[in-house]
């Protein structure tokens, strides 16, 4: 097996071809849509320490678990619990597994098709002239507030997404983002110095760089326990069928947060370079990516090349994401109750697009899904309690059910380096399981 990822890593020319091809697969709205928000409504730089603790200590402990389990069974969640321990309720989390990804899917596809959207205002050139917060506000809330515009967008990305996978050729798309994603962190580090040159961008990088520590609190640790479990695309068992990925190819992912903490760059410093917006005043919402994004890109020279590309490049990241999102239900239907590809993809992606409706509807198309704020609901259902609750068992499964001793013989087969192990035991076992039960407790205490 060394030898083998050895020589397919020599293949990619260069370690940092590697780490990019690695990281592709967790880069998308996650990173660059999600974060920022999640930053902008949990106090500024605190967030940003604390998901970054998060990431490290929680994220990877429980990336290795879902790595084990799907290179054990190489099976779809609802498969891979069965055949670790038959017969037992431990399935169910299984179904869970599957019933969050279409979730996410739902409202993940709305704001996947607001990037469609985009880009074909990108091309039509509506981000060339210099625009300001309030011109910007002005075209996401027309955009957004129509429904034949945002059912249509949303429409094609379901479709693309359902075609893709009932064809079985994911691998092609997937192959096309190694060799974008690199591209999309360049046009985002360009983006990022841009942003950083706008007069008035300190207090942005203020508000998003240094934490007021009197800000802590659970709901903050709830929020960046959940991100660094969506942007590393954990909690729903979506690796467990990833099995040809290895585990040093996963290690990488590190990569995922540096994307999302670029983003935060570029909007914060951006917005808060706006006159009149103001840190602690300012109320983060879905919308919070295309209302910036187009602002710094117009401030750009050759804004236009630059803002078409970055929605294309966006779109294939996108759409790396829903695809794995779907994949996950489809595998299981396929495996468990042998449907065929096409009849379970096209049904799952009818079933996540009808889910999808009032969320598609929440920012104007009807007034009680706004004022319900449908979208961030989902949001918090699906993202932060459904992919924080399926972690939590994934760890407990891990290492109570399972056993950290099986599961190491399979981490460590192919990698006899592994280091840390007495670290990962302990966070799989305690840290994980404890820190995810109070802040759940915490969290519905609150809501
Ligand atoms: N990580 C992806 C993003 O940042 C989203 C994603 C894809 C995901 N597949 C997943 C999240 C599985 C959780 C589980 O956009």
């Amino acid at each position: 097996m060394d030898y083998h990822e050895d020589s397919a890593r020599g293949a990619w020319g260069s370690k940092l071809a590697f780490i990019f091809a690695a990281a592709g697969s967790a880069i998308g709205l996650g990173n660059i849509w999600r974060y920022p928000m999640m930053v902008g409504l949990n106090g500024g730089a605190i967030f940003v320490f604390v998901n970054i603790l998060a990431v490290i200590f929680i994220g990877f402990t429980i990336m290795l678990a879902e790595f084990a389990i799907g290179r054990h069974t190489r099976k779809n969640p609802v498969g891979a619990f069965n055949a670790i321990k038959p017969g037992t309720p431990w399935k169910l989390v299984g179904y869970l597994n599957v019933a969050v990804g279409i979730g996410i899917l739902s409202f993940y596809g709305v704001i996947a098709g607001w990037a469609v959207g985009y880009f074909f205002k990108a091309i039509a050139g509506a981000f060339s002239r210099d625009l300001s917060w309030k011109s910007s506000d002005a075209i996401f809330k027309n955009f957004s507030a129509d429904p034949l515009v945002v059912f249509v967008c949303f429409f094609v990305i379901i479709a693309l997404t359902v075609f893709i996978i009932s064809k079985g050729i994911k691998g092609g798309i997937e192959k096309w983002s190694k060799i974008l994603m690199p591209i999309l962190f360049v046009l985002i580090i360009f983006l990022a110095i841009r942003a950083l040159t706008l007069p008035g961008a300190g207090r942005g990088l203020a508000f998003y760089l240094k934490p007021d520590f009197s800000k802590f609190n659970f709901t903050v640790l709830f929020f960046a326990v959940a991100q660094a479990f969506f942007s590393l695309s954990i909690g729903n068992g979506s690796n467990d069928d990833l099995c040809q990925l290895s585990f040093k190819k996963r290690q990488p992912r590190l990569f995922d947060t540096l994307v999302a903490f670029l983003a935060g760059i570029i909007i914060f410093s951006t917005l808060f370079a706006s006159p009149g917006i103001v840190p602690g005043e300012f109320k983060a919402d879905t919308g919070l990516m295309f209302q910036v994004f187009p602002m710094v890109l117009s401030k750009m020279p050759g804004g236009y090349v630059f803002g078409v590309m970055f929605f294309t490049l966006l779109l294939v990241a996108v759409l790396t994401s829903t695809l794995s999102l779907l994949e996950v239900p489809t595998a299981f239907l396929v495996d468990e109750k042998k449907w065929t590809r096409m009849k379970a993809a096209t049904f799952l992606g009818a079933l996540a697009f009808i889910v999808g409706i009032p969320s598609a509807l929440s920012n104007g198309g009807v007034k009680l899904f706004t004022k319900w704020g449908v979208m961030i609901k989902m949001d918090f259902i699906f993202i932060s309690l459904g992919l924080t609750v399926g972690a939590l068992f994934i760890s407990v499964f891990l290492g109570y059910a399972w056993g950290v001793k099986n599961a190491l013989k399979e981490i460590s087969f192919g990698n006899s380096r592994f280091k840390l192990k007495f670290l990962w035991i302990f966070n799989v076992k305690y840290l994980a399981p404890v820190v995810i039960v109070i802040i759940l407790i915490v969290i519905t205490n609150i809501f």
